[in-house]
């Protein structure tokens, strides 16, 4: 897909610079027309000769060419860009993307870049986890940068943590597939719920559940990938969603999920309900902080929550689309075909919760049950391809 796109390959100056040279082959291979773009610093990591004769072109760091004193247009190179790739980002590049500090040849192109732009970060885990760091990343997100977030693992400093810049064959996978997506769900409104639910018990205390929101997020930030016009309805989670087209709304408890849920349900076309919500919440919120001293062990009387899902089940027309998910412990095929028939579902996504599946962790392993009870099953794997399956399944139905 990448055949005869124009590719910015932004490169500062980190140790993962290295992994540059592989991830500019990759393009080159795939039939890309790469423009390196280099800042000072990152010169001091990786050779611009080694660059220029993998990509065939000179390569750019400087706002002037030296001997011949011709400018470097960082506005015509914005506009050539069907996407810029800036791999390794590091945090103080990030810091200046961020804020518009636009001292060297890769920050004005970015700030010229008309194009999707893909982040890569690469920084030891400290710098990686400061403050300033993630509130960078954040607004790089808010900007609509397609952040490729760093996976954890040994760094060059040998700590082991999040930091190190993703594998170029990955960073590679997350540009090929943004141009490769088939916009199947073009035009169509997803509505995703995802996360726990807090239930409050007294204005510093609350009933809540271990859910990441990383299933939820993951299935909205594909359906996005294939042109859904997406709403994610998410519980208090710590991640954040990587693609600026999904709306997210956040909520806290059930009863503020349902009532976001009910309304953008009407115009959607399909609801996958990911969230983990809380069955049950305080029946009454102490106005005041439970002392411990006054009283004797409380006890909390819990009432019923809405349940999300039943209720949109019950009000779903035909044309729209109702998944539903189940974390089961015991007879796990018999209670998801009960709940696909009780919350009127279309189909249901049974997890399984074991040290390396569901419940905060990156993969899952899921079977798909339908309606008629017809079951395909699925290996282990990272959420993200978890929600391709899923979307991939949603897709079947409504051609169907
Ligand atoms: O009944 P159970 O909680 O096992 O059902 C799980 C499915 O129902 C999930 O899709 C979950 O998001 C949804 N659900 C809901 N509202 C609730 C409880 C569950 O939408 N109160």
């Amino acid at each position: 897909m990448l055949k005869g796109k124009h590719i910015i390959l932004g490169i500062s100056g980190g140790i993962a610079a290295y992994k540059s040279v592989s991830l500019l082959r990759l393009f080159v291979k795939a039939g890309a027309d790469v423009q390196v773009v280099i800042t000072p610093s990152g010169k001091e990591f990786i050779t611009p000769v080694t660059l220029s004769a993998l990509s065939g072109r000179p390569v750019i760091s400087e706002f002037f060419t030296a001997n011949t004193g011709s400018w470097n247009s960082h506005v015509d190179l914005g506009l050539w860009a069907d996407a810029m790739v800036i791999a390794p980002a590091t945090a103080s590049t990030i810091a200046k993307m961020a804020n518009g500090v636009a001292d060297n040849m890769l920050i004005t192109t970015y700030l010229s870049a008309k194009s999707p732009v893909f982040v890569a970060p690469a920084m030891d885990l400290d710098m990686f986890a400061h403050p300033s760091t993630r509130r960078n990343i954040d607004l790089l997100r808010s900007y609509g940068n397609h952040i490729i977030d760093s996976p954890a693992g040994e760094l060059a400093s040998h700590l082991v943590g999040k930091g190190r810049m993703e594998e170029p064959e990955r960073i590679f996978e997350v540009v090929d597939a943004f141009f490769d997506k088939e916009q199947d769900l073009k035009g169509r409104k997803v509505m995703i719920t995802a996360g726990p639910t807090y239930e409050k018990i007294d204005p510093v205390r609350f009933i809540g559940n271990y859910s990441s929101g990383k299933m939820g997020y993951a299935i909205a930030e594909e359906c996005a990938s294939r042109g859904a016009d997406v709403v994610l309805i998410s519980g208090p989670v710590s991640i954040k969603c990587n693609d600026s087209r999904v709306r997210v709304i956040g909520v806290e408890s059930a009863t503020e999920m349902n009532e976001a849920a009910q309304r953008e349900f009407a115009d959607s076309r399909c609801a996958i309900m990911c969230a983990a919500v809380a069955d049950y919440a305080p029946a009454q919120v102490a106005a005041a902080k439970i002392k411990r001293e006054k009283q004797d062990v409380p006890t909390i009387v819990l009432k019923k929550n809405p349940d999300i899902a039943a209720g949109l089940g019950a009000v779903k027309s035909d044309s729209q689309i109702l998944v539903g998910f189940a974390l089961e412990t015991d007879n796990a095929t018999a209670n998801a075909v009960e709940k696909i028939e009780r919350k009127n579902l279309d189909f249901i996504v049974l997890n399984t919760v074991t040290a390396n599946s569901g419940f905060q962790v990156d993969n899952n392993q899921i079977s798909i049950i339908d309606a008629d009870g017809k079951k395909n099953d699925y290996s282990l794997k990272p959420k993200r391809e978890v929600a391709k399956d899923i979307v991939d399944h949603l897709v079947e139905k409504i051609k169907k």
